[in-house]
């Protein structure tokens, strides 16, 4: 009988092992087996040389198949970037879940007020860190050299420039970039937010760096009953709740008239009847305000509004001291994860 063509039989068998994906399979397929039962049918002279030359093909495939799933292995990782965070080896980035990291509270809930405002149709930019005096004081109406501008414990750098102590220092640019749009017939409604900076003392209600939302809208009618309903209405989606409201008159250069505007301490927040607090400024947009952005005050009226977003958050979750949020303490972090 003659002796199967080992050299066909082997170069089959390793081209098989080079593209299987299940490379184990081929050292118990029939041809590999079968290999030994054909030595029964052999001479006694050709069984010598034909059992040394299975043997070696045995090895030859065993070989190969054990580099073949090494290589299957180790084609798994195609590149470990540590510092993605999505899954590299995915075609889809998907975000690897995490029990570590989280997103700081401040963030989060800045993003709570932008989604609120926006939904009523304000549009929403991000406030400077650093400023001119115009735009921090003399857009808004803050003669030179007036005391109001001592109120504001403004930090200076060499050059004159200032890390602005308010986000009221966006109200011009607003009123400019929205001007078109006001005399097309349309409305500037617009809230900027952002880092403000005061050169003070600091203690649990006070910090040299801490956040703003602010908020202007001017057309041909606006009415101080449209911002205080505004205004409410964002408290009342903001704390889910329905809020009894208050003002009292306040003197800001920009708004005439001024207003601090608070709301009833809701029951669910450890509020007692009768318990106010102060929640923001507010006011008309002062005409001088409209004149410095170009805007004609006799055609025009506006509401602005500037509210801390530290003492929102604070009531929101009971936190007592403002300092948590910029001491980097994770276990004060931890607990908005
Ligand atoms: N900019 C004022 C402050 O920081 C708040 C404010 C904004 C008041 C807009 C009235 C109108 O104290």
């Amino acid at each position: 009988m003659p002796s199967p063509d080992l050299e066909t039989i082997r170069l089959q068998l390793l081209e098989r092992v080079q593209t299987s994906e299940t490379p184990r399979d081929i050292l118990r397929a029939p041809e590999f087996k079968g290999l030994y039962s054909a030595i029964g049918a052999l001479s006694p002279e050709e069984k010598g040389p034909y059992g040394k030359a299975v043997n070696e093909l045995k090895q030859a495939v065993e070989t190969a198949v054990e580099a073949r799933i090494d290589e299957l292995e180790s084609s798994d990782v195609v590149a470990l970037d540590v510092t993605a965070p999505w899954d590299a080896n995915s075609t889809k980035p998907a975000f690897l879940p995490t029990n570590e990291g989280s997103q700081h509270p401040l963030t989060t809930e800045i993003t709570t007020v932008i989604d609120i405002f926006t939904r009523m149709g304000f549009e929403a930019v991000e406030s400077r860190q650093i400023d001119d005096d115009f735009h921090m004081f003399g857009s808004l109406n803050f003669p030179e050299n007036h005391p109001a501008r001592d109120g504001y414990d403004t930090f200076r750098t060499e050059e004159g420039f200032i890390p602005p102590a308010h986000t009221s220092t966006m109200q011009n640019r607003i009123l400019q970039a929205g001007k078109e749009k006001l005399e097309a017939g349309g409305q500037i409604a617009a809230i900027s937010y952002g880092r403000v900076f005061r050169n003070e003392d600091v203690d649990a209600t006070h910090e040299h760096t801490f956040h703003q939302v602010e908020g202007v809208f001017v057309s041909k009618d606006a009415t101080l009953g449209d911002m205080l309903g505004t205004l409410r209405s964002f408290f009342e989606v903001y704390y889910g709740q329905s809020l009894r409201i208050k003002t009292q008159p306040a003197y800001f250069p920009f708004v005439e008239p001024g207003l601090e505007f608070m709301i009833e301490k809701p029951a669910v927040l450890g509020g007692k009847d009768g318990e106010w607090l102060e929640m923001l400024g507010c006011g008309m947009v002062h005409p001088n305000v409209l004149k410095a952005a170009g805007i004609d005050p006799t055609a025009y009226r506006g509401f602005a509004w500037g509210m801390g977003v530290e003492r929102l958050v604070m009531l929101k979750y009971g936190i007592e001291d403002l300092r948590h949020f910029e001491s980097a303490k994770l276990n004060f972090l931890r607990k908005f994860a």
